[in-house]
C-alpha cells in the first residue's frame, strides 16, 4: 500500500513512523512534512492547506490511504475533496471536523444528545457577555470559538482577568465566545479511530497544557505527555467511551454528520465522573508521540479494520511513554526561526521533529515547538529520567521545556 500521511509536525512525523511500520505499506509520502521525516518517507513539497492539489497528488501517485494530521487542512474540508475523488482518507469531512473547529457547535450537540460537559453560554457581543459574566462564579472559562490551535482559552481566576479575555476576544471583528462553567479534576486525552458508527479507543495519554513547570503560564497546544495514565483506569475508560464518545458518535450519526477519523476527547474526572471539556476531529500532538509508540498492533491495519467495521484487538507495549516538548523561547506568543539545534548521535530517546528546518547543512528551529522527546520505561520514573537525561543534551539557545512532564500526578487548575 502506499500511504500519504497530510502534515508537517510531529503528530505527523509519528503517524509517518508507524506507517512505515505496517507489514502492508510499501511506500510513505508526507506533504508537505519536515526534515526529521525524511529517512521514512518521500516527502511531497505541497503544503497540507493545497487540498485540491493534494487531491491530485494521491490520485496521479495511485495513494491507497490518506491520513490527515492537521485540523486546519479537515476544516478546509480535504476529506470532502478525497472522497469526491473515490480516494480513501482518514479523516472527518469539513461539517463533523465542526467538533472542533467551532466550540459553540460543539457543545450545542454535547446538549442535545446528552453528553456530560460544563454549563455554558455563546455570546457575539461583548456587553451581553458581560452581563452574563456578572451571574456565574470563578473561576470560570472563556474560549474563543473558532480554531485557535489550544490558544484561544482563558481559565480565569478572577473576574478581572475573566473580562479581560473577553475585551481581547471581542476585539477581534465577528468574534463568537463560548462562556464555560470551570470543572475541576484530573485532566486526561482520549483518542479513538470512528468509523461513523462505532469507535476503538486507543491507550490514555495525559497533556500538560500550560507552558511552564506546575501548570503555571499561558495554555499552548501541549507541552509534553506521559502515557498510559494509571489514575484512569480501564473502569473510567469505559465511562468514557460510553458517557461520552459513543453518545457523541451515535448523535452526530442521527444528524446525518456521521464522523469517521481520530475521534479525541478532552475530558476532566471530577467528582460527580467524567465530562467532556472539548471535542477534536483528530490525534492530538504531543498525544500521538506518547501513544503510538505503544502500540503493538500494525496501526494501518487497524486504520483499514475500523474503516470496513471489522473487529479490532489492540495490543500494547507495557511500557510507559515520556513525551517533552521542546519549544521556542517566546512560545506560545512568538516562535523562532532560525536558532541552530545540535542533537547528539547517540540518544536513547526518539527525536519527533515538530517545527525544524535545514539551513546552510544545520538544523534550525522552525516554529512554536520545535521537537518532541520520547522515551520508554518500565516505570514513569525511568521513562522521564531517560528523556529529560538526553534533552539536557540536546543544544539549542532559543529553545525551553517543561522540567515536570510526568510528575504531576493531579491536575488542578485552582490558584494559577
Ligand atoms: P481546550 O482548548 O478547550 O482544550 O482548553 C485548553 C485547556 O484549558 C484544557 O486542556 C483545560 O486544561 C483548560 N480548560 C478548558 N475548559 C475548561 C473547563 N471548562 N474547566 C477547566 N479547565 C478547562
Ligand atoms: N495536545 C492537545 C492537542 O493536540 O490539541
Amino acid at each position: 500500500m502506499r500511504v500519504l500521511i497530510v502534515g508537517k509536525g510531529g503528530r505527523e512525523h509519528v503517524l509517518a513512523w508507524k506507517a512505515k511500520q505496517s507489514k502492508l505499506v510499501t511506500e510513505v509520502f508526507i506533504a508537505p512534512g519536515n526534515i526529521g521525516m525524511k529517512d521514512i518517507g518521500t516527502l511531497v513539497e505541497i503544503r497540507e492547506e493545497k487540498i485540491f492539489e493534494l487531491a491530485e497528488f494521491a490520485q496521479k501517485n495511485s495513494i491507497d490511504l490518506t491520513i490527515v494530521g492537521p485540523e486546519s487542512v479537515l476544516a478546509l474540508g480535504i476529506v470532502d475533496e478525497f472522497e469526491k475523488r473515490g480516494l480513501k482518507i482518514f479523516g472527518p469531512t469539513k461539517e463533523a471536523a465542526k467538533i472542533e473547529s467551532s466550540k459553540d457547535f460543539a457543545k450545542k450537540l454535547m446538549k442535545k444528545y446528552g453528553v456530560p460537559t460544563g454549563s455554558y453560554q455563546t455570546f457575539d457581543n461583548l456587553l451581553e457577555a458581560l452581563k452574563y459574566l456578572d451571574t456565574q462564579t470563578i473561576p470560570i472559562v472563556i474560549k474563543e470559538d473558532g480554531l485557535k490551535a489550544g490558544k484561544g482559552v482563558t481559565v480565569a481566576f478572577s473576574k478581572e482577568e475573566a473580562i479581560e479575555a473577553l475585551e481581547i476576544a471581542f476585539d477581534i471583528p465577528n468574534n463568537k465566545v463560548v462562556i464555560e462553567e470551570y470543572l475541576d479534576g484530573f485532566e486526561f486525552s482520549i483518542i479513538a479511530l470512528a468509523n461513523g458508527e462505532t469507535v476503538v479507543p486507543l491507550e490514555i495519554a495525559q497533556d500538560h497544557k500550560r507552558a511552564y513547570d506546575n501548570d503555571l503560564g499561558p495554555n499552548t497546544g501541549g507541552m509534553g505527555v506521559y502515557s498510559p495514565v494509571d489514575k484512569i483506569d480501564e473502569i473510567i475508560v469505559n465511562e468514557t467511551v460510553e458517557k461520552i464518545l459513543k453518545p457523541m458518535l451515535a448523535g452526530m450519526k442521527q444528524d446525518g454528520i456521521p464522523f469517521k477519523g481520530f475521534l479525541f476527547g478532552g475530558v476532566m474526572l471530577t467528582d460527580s465522573g467524567v465530562k467532556t471539556i472539548e471535542f477534536n476531529a483528530r490525534f492530538g500532538d504531543p498525544e500521538a508521540e506518547g501513544i503510538l509508540p505503544r502500540l503493538k498492533t500494525d496501526f494501518i491495519q487497524v486504520i483499514l479494520d475500523v474503516l470496513e467495521n471489522k473487529k479490532t484487538k489492540l495490543e500494547w507495549d507495557e511500557r510507559y511513554t515520556v513525551a517533552v516538548v521542546m519549544a521556542s523561547k517566546n512560545y506560545p506568543k512568538s516562535s523562532t526561526i532560525g536558532s541552530k539545534i545540535e542533537i547528539p548521535k547517540n540518544l536513547e530517546s526518539m527525536v519527533f521533529h515538530m517545527g525544524t528546518r535545514v539551513e546552510n547543512d544545520e538544523l534550525q528551529t522552525n516554529g512554536g515547538r520545535v521537537l518532541s522527546i520520547v522515551s520508554y520505561g518500565t516505570t514513569l520514573e525511568e521513562a522521564k529520567s531517560k528523556a529529560y537525561n538526553d534533552i539536557n543534551r540536546i543544544k539549542c539557545k532559543e529553545m525551553f521545556f517543561r522540567n515536570d512532564i510526568g510528575s504531576k500526578m493531579c491536575y488542578n487548575n485552582k490558584n494559577k
